[in-house]
């Protein structure tokens, strides 16, 4: 048995009590319907900036699918903001774990918008930090940024060995790293950053001028539209399926290892994928499901300014540390996906 099977297994008889910021938004939305599934109670804040409730109302149904129940009385919802110190102590109070996921996400967006990037990723954050102090929880795990490495070439990517941010979403991100941290050192506060890698999977949204590739080119293909590739299509990731983003949030909530503790990880597959492979694969995967579909090339155009050229992590330390497992390669990850958006986007 796997550390991960074993903690659901005793999360399952165990009820705790869980804080998801950013509860209304992609990776959020998939902690809660993990929670709630392990039979625990979920608080939710959400401000819906970039996160909608019908991520919450789709979690909720497929808890019930899954385990027959109506278990939405365990779920509380805040309507609430990070920006807004009450609104943290509220959703903190009697919490035992939280999984800090809102954010404003997005480079381009950071560049656009500087301050909004920093008012949600900074000031948000720390004021998460403090109610999170302040309410004694017994964990704080954030959602860190595979941005953090910035300018930094090598690879495979290794947690102490970082760069200079390259956007200020980097920043903010590598920031809350500092700050974290700094809260592990001058107060009894147990921390665990999770730098997640291009992060996949339902419920991420396809729309918008910020949207991540993968669900933003399944959209595209879907609906018979032209794919554009920035730069030439070598820029390569470490896509990571959704699940493996959802075990690791868990694992580093519970682990007991004091070495642990108060570190960042790497949430990712140790895999590289261009963005030309990933083209294929996903219309490759698109035509063997949906008939009359016609088979396009990508349209190339300029890099995007932030953009760093090549990604891929070590996953040692959350192997050694954590016990992480991920258990979805990319194909394995991308068949779950584009079979939950043919059945989502209209
Ligand atoms: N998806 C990825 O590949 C990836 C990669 C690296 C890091 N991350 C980080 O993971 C976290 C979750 O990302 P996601 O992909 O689910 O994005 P998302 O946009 O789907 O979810 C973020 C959620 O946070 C909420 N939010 C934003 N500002 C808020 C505020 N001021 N107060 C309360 N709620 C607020 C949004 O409404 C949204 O529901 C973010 O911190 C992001 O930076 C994601």
């Amino acid at each position: 048995m796997t550390k991960f099977e074993h903690l659901q297994e005793y999360l399952n008889n165990n009820q705790k009590t869980w804080l998801v910021t950013g509860v209304a938004g992609f990776i959020g939305s998939n902690l809660l319907e993990k929670l709630l599934i392990l039979n625990q109670k979920v608080v939710g804040l959400d401000s819906f900036d970039t996160g909608y409730q019908h991520n919450i109302d789709q979690a909720l149904q497929d808890v019930q699918n899954t385990t027959g129940k109506d278990l939405s009385n365990n779920f509380n919802f805040i309507n609430g903001d990070i920006r807004n110190s009450s609104d943290c102590n509220q959703a903190c109070d009697g919490v035992d774990y939280v999984l800090h996921q809102a954010a404003l996400g997005s480079v381009p967006r950071s560049i656009e918008d500087p301050l909004g990037t920093n008012e949600a990723n900074i000031d948000g954050f720390i004021n998460m930090l403090v109610a999170s102090r302040d309410a004694k929880v017994k964990r704080f795990v954030y959602a860190a940024s595979s941005s953090s490495y910035g300018d930094n070439t090598d690879l495979p990517k290794i947690e102490h060995i970082i760069g200079n941010p390259l956007s200020p979403y980097a920043v903010t991100k590598l920031v809350n790293e500092l700050y974290a941290s700094v809260f592990a050192k001058n107060y009894d506060f147990k921390t665990i950053g999770l730098r997640y890698f291009n992060i996949f999977g339902k419920r991420q949204d396809p729309n918008g001028a910020y949207a991540a590739v993968i669900p933003k080119w399944v959209a595209s293909v879907l609906n018979n539209e032209d794919v554009y590739i920035n730069g030439d299509g070598e820029t390569s990731r470490d896509f990571c399926y959704i699940d493996n983003a959802v075990q690791s949030n868990i694992l580093a909530a519970m682990t007991e290892n004091n070495e642990a503790i108060d570190q960042v990880y790497n949430v990712a597959l140790n895999d590289r994928t261009s963005l030309n492979e990933l083209y294929r694969m996903i219309e490759d995967k698109i035509m063997q499901r949906v008939k009359g579909l016609e088979k396009k090339e990508p349209i190339y155009r300029d890099f995007r300014p932030g953009d760093v050229r090549h990604s891929q992590a070590s996953v040692d330390k959350a192997h050694k540390l954590l016990e992480y497992r991920p258990k979805y390669k990319i194909s394995e990850g991308l068949d779950e996906a584009i079979d939950w958006y043919i059945n989502s986007v209209k």
